[in-house]
């Protein structure tokens, strides 16, 4: 989301003022949401591990500073990721916590020594196990006598997805407990991951067909895991680690390593390489050698994780808020290569902009070939002075693009220049490119090119975008097809996709085609007619419109209703009807950047025509509209203080579902505080205005959701 790297985005936290704070923590919040929904729900991130971490950091550093400005949907308040509706919810009786993470030998000597005084021990030897951390996505197996019974996703920690049949399908994974001696009931805990060269496999062959690709083992695990249809899941080569465990019914070992022992004899995978180690040294030993080996496993891991080996001890260290005391991860640093700078190709998205892409000599970081990597932006290369022949160092942090740190100056070829920005689009129209600047007039680091519909780029990608997933998804038709129509000349706005599938002519020339049988043409043809009819939120955010992603898709068509309200809106916005403005600033988390970007697009004659045109060939749905005869319809809401049955973001969903409004601060114009452990301010107000106070429990009575029994 480049339109939002404003010049605050380099300013030190200690020279914000407040009203920069509020506006650098809102958007924040709104670029970690959006990245997290990447990662989580759509497996295809668009920034590096380290990258997500800084802005994180950067959103905890800020609200350090100004404690008041906490905002209710700050990412700090957010674990892991949120569920999806496509899965049944599995509440984790035993909830999956996180571990904390060392960086250091000395963070490692200092959690020895932590374990040391928290169990006061003097000088007896203290043994761990030292088990590989592997970069998958951790599940949970129920066990009943023996026989798998459900397998659920983490999810947030509390609640999962039920995977079950798709877990079933993973061939590491037994039906059936072996042997004897395992509890009646046991869930077991582990890692489903992807091994490096079927990942890598994978890829190539969706590339050749057009497919969507993944990022990094983790992602296709985690998106293969979460397939609808679980013979999908069945052809794809996962594989199970099991390492820890959830509910019980009866112990059944006194350490770690012989609970490890256990579920190897009873037929579960365990990872070879875990091990028990005695004292800080062996921890230390066990990680040179895991570092060391780590290109030779075949598996992505990202660090070491070391767990006190004896259970009652355990048991006697507890918990600090989400990670076991007795527990934590040793994380290796990034890895690391060097290869040539051979060129740098410009790629211009859908909005113009112009990124910088290197392509390099490929070269294989931590089991992964590497070929490209994005440069950011113009400023980035100049800093960096990077030249094309250059010897560069790539990094790869476990995860998404890979990074190019630097160039290393000494290995530079004679003559090599540094690399000029072009001032024109790559495309044919060679229209100027400018600096794009903020809503206050303030230059930021991306280029972009004017040419808009009229440059055959950015047309291509509007196209991409329109038949994505999260937009019309339509099958049969990936960005490969998109191109090839497009440059055919019979793609150039979206509602030719719609008459292609009626134009006999062109299904015909295509039938003489290689490649094109008559099933895979049945099969494009029903693709596209599938989404004639399509909810307004996807036709919206279909349309690519600058600074409309999914989310605000939403609240629009949430707004709005129909497209007929939706498209008379956006008219009188562009025309500068004031009503009209406010109203759309009116809905929830719209702001300037959208009201301009939407008055601008539909200000454009041409934009306009292209909705009409795709607008004849659909049959677009009204919006679900909130509930009005529910006992909390109309009536605002504030949720405070920790809630236990559900996120945040659960119980606001559901209340707005139920035609409430939720709101972030209490007010007079609130009805019912919903007050959980630790409330505070909120708590305090609500009982000087004298409001409704509720529990969770009570809150949940109230909407006819009665809570689910302790686990
Ligand atoms: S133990 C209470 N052991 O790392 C601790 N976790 O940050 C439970 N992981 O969510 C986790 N390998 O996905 C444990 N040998 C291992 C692991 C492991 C990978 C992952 C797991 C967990 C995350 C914790």
């Amino acid at each position: 989301m480049p339109a939002l790297e404003s010049d605050l985005r380099s300013k030190p936290v200690s020279d914000l003022s407040e009203a920069d704070a509020v506006l650098e923590l809102e958007h924040l919040a709104r670029e970690l949401t959006e990245h997290d929904l990447r990662y989580h729900r759509d497996e295809a991130p668009t920034i590096s591990d380290a990258e997500y971490d800084a802005l994180k950091r950067r959103n905890d550093d800020i609200e350090a500073r100004f404690p008041a400005l906490v905002r209710e949907d700050s990412p700090s308040r957010k674990v892991g990721a949120a569920v999806s509706a496509q899965f049944a919810p599995v509440r984790h009786g035993v909830p999956m916590l996180s571990l904390d993470n060392a960086f250091s030998d000395e963070e490692v000597a200092e959690f020895v020594a932590r374990i040391r005084r928290f169990l006061k021990l003097g000088e007896e030897p203290v043994w761990f196990t030292a088990e590989p951390k592997i970069d998958g996505l951790s599940s949970n197996l129920r066990y009943e006598h023996g026989v798998l019974v459900q397998g659920a996703t983490r999810g947030d920690g509390r609640t999962g997805e039920d995977v079950t049949a798709n877990l079933k399908t993973i061939a590491d994974i037994p039906h059936r407990l072996k042997g004897k001696g395992w509890p009646e009931l046991i869930e077991v805990r582990g890692e489903v991951y992807a091994p490096l060269d079927a990942f890598a496999a994978f890829n190539a062959e969706a590339e050749a067909a057009g497919q969507r690709t993944y990022a990094n083992p983790r992602n296709f695990a985690s998106g293969s895991l979460r397939q609808i249809d679980p013979s999908v899941t069945a052809k794809r080569p996962l594989r199970f680690f099991a390492y820890a465990w959830g509910e019980l019914s009866a112990p059944f070992a006194a350490t770690q390593g012989e609970a490890l022992e256990r579920f190897a004899g009873w037929g579960l995978p365990t990872n070879p390489r875990s091990r028990r180690v005695e004292d800080l040294e062996g921890l230390l030993e066990a990680y040179a050698e895991l570092e060391a080996d780590r290109p030779k496993l075949g598996y992505d891991i990202d660090g070491v994780v070391y767990k006190a080996d004896r259970l009652d001890w355990q048991q006697r260290l507890g918990f600090v808020s989400r990670s076991p005391r007795w527990a934590i991860a040793r994380k290796f640093p990034a890895q690391q290569a060097r290869t040539i700078l051979e060129g740098i190709d410009i790629q211009v998205g859908r909005t113009g902009s112009l990124t910088p892409v290197a392509r390099l000599k490929p070269v294989t970081v931590g089991g992964v070939v590497v070929k490209n990597a994005t440069l950011h932006n113009a400023d980035e290369i100049a800093r960096r002075d990077v030249r094309i022949g250059d010897t560069v160092i790539l990094q790869r942090a476990g995860d998404v693009i890979p990074q190019i740190l630097g160039s290393v100056p000494e290995e530079r070829p004679a003559g090599a220049e540094r690399y000029e920005f072009p001032s024109v689009c790559p495309c044919p129209l060679k229209t100027p490119v400018v600096r794009e600047t903020t809503g206050g007039g303030a230059e930021t680091v991306v280029r972009r090119c004017t040419g808009e519909f009229a440059c055959p780029f950015q047309r291509v990608e509007h196209l991409k975008h329109f038949v994505s997933r999260r937009a019309f998804d339509i099958e049969g038709l990936g960005e490969k097809q998109i191109q090839a129509f497009y440059d055919e000349g019979w793609f150039s706005e979206p509602a030719d996709i719609f008459k292609l599938a009626r134009d006999e002519a062109k299904l015909e020339a295509l039938r003489e085609r290689d490649g094109y049988g008559e099933t895979s043409i049945r099969n494009l043809v029903a693709g596209i007619e599938a989404r004639r009819t399509i909810s307004l939120d996807r036709f919206i955010y279909g349309l690519g419109i600058r600074h409309i992603g999914e989310t605000t898709a939403i609240t629009l068509a949430r707004g709005y209703g129909s497209v007929g309200a939706f498209i008379s809106a956006m008219d009188q916005v562009a025309a500068g009807d004031e009503q009209a403005k406010e109203e759309l600033d009116a809905l929830d988390q719209i702001g300037d950047a959208v009201i301009e970007a939407a008055a601008a697009y539909f200000a454009e004659d041409h934009n306009r025509q292209i909705v009409q045109r795709l607008l004849a060939e659909l049959d677009v749905q009204d919006a679900e509209q909130p509930k009005t005869d529910t006992a909390v319809a109309g009536k605002t809401v504030v949720f405070t203080g920790a809630l236990e049955r559900m996120t945040r973001d659960e119980a606001k969903a559901r209340a707005e579902t139920l035609g409430a409004k939720v709101s972030s601060s209490v007010s007079k114009k609130t009805d019912i505080v919903v007050a959980g452990p630790g409330a505070g301010s909120k708590l305090k107000t609500a009982a000087e205005l004298g409001l409704q106070v509720l529990t969770e429990d009570e809150w949940l009575a109230l909407i006819g959701d009665t809570p689910a029994a302790e686990g």
